[in-house]
């Protein structure tokens, strides 16, 4: 069974035809990131525009990758919510009008589902032995530039512990660089910064919440803006400018991914589950990569991360999901409409 994937829920536009539940054969995205650089965040019309202008060329590209004709496709996955109207819209009406054409089923799909499901798709878990197919219970730690949370999930139900109160964590790398004068998006640098800082060089407090599992970092990023004011008034020059950047990226970054690793491998200790899956743009993030891998081993519960090509926003997962959905019998009419809103629970 061929599945088309499209995803345009914000700044990328991408389509993706994935063979069976997970034999990728082609994951083609173009980002307009570069185009929203000068402003420091990403421009809806600008997005939106470039999902309509790169659509019909992507899937173009992602059918050649892949040897196929439009004809071969089986079924149609499209991102629905949630994300920028304006680029939902284009991919939704896109799908809708080919899956009218070519007469074949069209599923709408939530992004966030996606991402956690995207590590799933060509993994088989950090055990030793390695398991064969997604697990039935799993915790899912979403992080991403708009959402941040923990879900437990089992075939029957999927069940909200806890979520961000105020920025996500992907929001808080990105304002955390943009108080530094780096660039956008932040989280990348601000990884990459970090190896080289130290990361004990700045302590920040632990937010406490109401509810055990759910996360703030809008505290951290005002102590990271305190910080570097108070700073800035004692006139470093460069050298030590950089340095200073090094060791707040460092800190913050051991911060952050301390708050996002100690809450999960909680959790997961609760529900009495194993399996931790993991998904969203910070998922890239090394820190978080390595330590979640080293505790969860420390802790015999098996990790699954998605590979870095599938952390970001891809028509991959989208296809996954949408494949996965199929199986379960889900279906969408012609009135699938983009839903910038989609809960994810
Ligand atoms: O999932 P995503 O591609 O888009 C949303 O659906 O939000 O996530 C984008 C976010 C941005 O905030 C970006 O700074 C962050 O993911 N990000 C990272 C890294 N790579 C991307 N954050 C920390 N470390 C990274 N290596
Ligand atoms: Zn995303």
């Amino acid at each position: 069974m061929l599945t088309l994937g499209i995803e345009t829920s914000c700044d990328e536009t991408s389509c993706s035809l994935l063979e069976g539940p997970d034999r990728i054969l082609s994951n083609i995205v173009s980002s307009s990131l570069f185009k929203h650089q000068a402003f420091g965040g990403v421009v809806p019309e600008i997005a939106s525009r470039h999902c309509l202008e790169q659509i019909d060329f992507v899937l173009g590209q992602a059918l050649e990758q892949a040897g196929r004709k439009r004809e071969d496709i089986d079924l149609i996955a499209v991102t629905e919510g949630p994300g920028l109207i304006g680029s939902l819209l284009v991919g939704v009406c896109f799908a809708k009008a080919l899956s009218f054409d070519l007469g074949i089923p069209l599923i709408g799909v939530n992004h966030l589902e996606a991402h956690l499901e995207a590590c799933f798709i060509t993994n088989k878990g950090s055990f030793e032995k390695p398991r064969k197919r997604k697990p039935d219970k799993f915790i899912g730690l979403l992080v991403s530039g708009g959402h941040t949370s923990l879900t437990a999930h089992s075939k029957k139900r999927v069940k909200l512990l806890g979520e961000t109160v105020d920025d996500a964590v992907g929001e808080a790398y990105d304002k955390v660089a943009k108080i530094l004068g780096l660039g956008y998006p932040g989280g990348p640098i601000l990884d990459r910064l970090a190896r080289e800082g130290n990361p004990n060089a700045y302590r920040f407090t632990k937010p406490k919440q109401n509810r055990p599992y759910d996360f703030s970092f809008s505290g951290i990023k005002t102590a990271v803006l305190y910080l570097v004011e108070k700073e800035k008034k004692k006139k470093m020059n460069e050298n030590e400018w950089k340095l200073f950047q090094k060791n707040v990226a460092a800190s913050f970054q051991f911060s952050v991914v301390e708050w996002l690793v100690s809450k999960t491998i909680s959790a997961t200790n609760a529900q009495k589950m194993t399996d931790i899956a993991v998904g969203g743009g910070v998922s890239a993030n090394s820190h978080l990569r390595t330590r979640l891998k080293e505790t969860a081993d420390a802790h015999q519960m098996a990790l699954w991360l998605p590979p870095l090509s599938l952390t970001g926003d891809n028509a991959a997962m989208i296809a996954r999901q949408g494949y996965r959905s199929y199986q379960r019998g889900k279906r969408s009419s012609f009135k699938l409409s983009g839903n910038p809103n989609l809960a994810f629970i």
